[in-house]
């Protein structure tokens, strides 16, 4: 429906009407639209900045926090949009369990504590401002140009959410068994296209997974798709199909921390963790993506900074019900 069907009859609209029309038109656009770099630029200048160096820092102490910042960001983004739903330790609307507590998540999932320290250096300088939602991008952002030299601008503006459910972290984060007909459909829903499953399964260039996360390919065979070095290295890491799977092992243990394109070599030569990871090439136009990165460094980053600002994206709250907590573990 184009804006010459407001039109047709050739009926007299009065500028109420029209703005009704438009709003129906163009509602969720607008919504979507209304994130800007620089949002705080003058409601609270210098917050980006504070985020940057507390994010900088926690990584110096410990390299984790960059993967887990940039998981932190997805995990948030894919269940009921990028809220800061996955920071809420309790539900204010039911006495559901939370998302952070759901099996993707716990005890998985880390950075929560850099997010709080990012919170309250800023809620001291402009207090009731910045939400926990940017906050979670802004340190997604950083960790990805701390990790991998990737550069790019976040877009902000978004609000914090007041609902946390486990069940739905369940229904919309997806497990590493997946194979790629199962991961393009999931992203789908979000409308993410098969070019961005391939390009965001880029981050698993760092971090770490715990045996429990991907045991079912060691044990009782090591799965044929798995490259047999790595699968006898990673049995030593993670003995028997029952023991220790508190352990972790390295996403990428060419190059542990590093935010670059030796996943995708890895993808190649069999070298990687989960099903859903190998499974990319098993389409020939995700397989042909993962060449392409093998090769270019440069395009893959590229791509991985458009698609982070994407994701960024997902199902924003810019009006009621959202809210700027004041902690970002809790709804005010
Ligand atoms: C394509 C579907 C995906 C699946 C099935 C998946 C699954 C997983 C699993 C099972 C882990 C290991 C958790 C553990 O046992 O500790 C993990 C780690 C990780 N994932 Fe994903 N993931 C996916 C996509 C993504 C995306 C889109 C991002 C970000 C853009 C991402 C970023 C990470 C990072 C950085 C880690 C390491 C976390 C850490 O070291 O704390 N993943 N992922
Ligand atoms: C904030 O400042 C930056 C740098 O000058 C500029 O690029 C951006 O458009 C500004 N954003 C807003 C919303 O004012
Ligand atoms: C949550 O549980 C408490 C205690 O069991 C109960 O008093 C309260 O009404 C519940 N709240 C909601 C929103 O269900
Ligand atoms: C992916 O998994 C689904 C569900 O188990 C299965 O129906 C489908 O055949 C699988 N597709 C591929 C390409 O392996
Ligand atoms: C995906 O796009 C459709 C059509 O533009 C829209 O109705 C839907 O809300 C979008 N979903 C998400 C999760 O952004
Ligand atoms: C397994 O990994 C080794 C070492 O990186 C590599 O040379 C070999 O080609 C890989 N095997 C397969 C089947 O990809």
């Amino acid at each position: 429906m184009g804006i010459t069907s407001m039109h047709v009859g050739a009926r007299r609209s009065t500028l109420l009407e029209l703005v009704a029309v438009a709003t129906v038109l163009f509602g969720c656009a607008v919504t979507a639209a209304s994130l800007q770099v620089g949002y705080y630029n003058n409601t609270c200048p210098g917050a980006e900045d504070l985020i940057t160096t507390i994010v900088h820092g926690a990584i110096r102490n410990d390299a984790g926090n960059g993967p887990g910042l940039i998981r932190l960001f997805f995990h948030d983004c894919f269940v009921r949009g990028c809220d800061a739903s996955v920071l809420l330790d309790v539900d204010p609307t039911s006495n559901a369990t939370v998302e952070k507590m759901a099996p993707p998540n716990f005890p998985s999932l880390r950075g929560f504590g850099v997010i709080d320290r990012a919170k309250l250096v800023v809620e001291r300088r402009c207090p009731g401002v910045v939400s926990c939602a940017d906050i979670v991008a802004f340190a997604a952002r950083d960790a990805s140009r701390i990790m991998g030299g990737i550069k790019f601008a976040m877009p902000s503006g978004r609000l914090d959410g007041r609902v946390s459910s486990a069940n739905e972290a369940l229904a919309n984060l997806p497990p590493p068994t997946f194979n790629i007909t199962q991961l393009i459909a999931r992203f789908a829903t979000k409308n993410l296209t098969a070019d961005e499953v391939v390009t965001l399964s880029g981050a698993h260039s760092i971090g770490r997974s715990h045996c429990s996360s991907f045991n079912s390919r060691l044990y009782p065979q090591i799965d044929p798709t798995m490259n047999v070095t790595l699968g006898m290295r990673s049995r030593l890491k993670c003995p028997a199909a029952t023991g220790r799977l508190d352990r972790v092992v390295q996403l990428d243990f060419k190059t542990p921390l590093q935010l670059d394109n030796q996943y995708y070599k890895n993808v190649e030569t069999h070298e990687v963790i989960f099903t859903s990871d190998q499974t990319l090439l098993d389409r020939s136009d995700t397989a042909a993506l993962v060449a392409q990165y093998a090769a270019s460094r440069k395009l893959w980053s590229q791509q991985f900074a458009a698609a982070m600002v994407k994701l960024g994206y997902l199902d924003v709250l810019t009006g009621a019900p959202g809210e700027i907590r004041k902690v970002c573990n809790r709804a005010n």
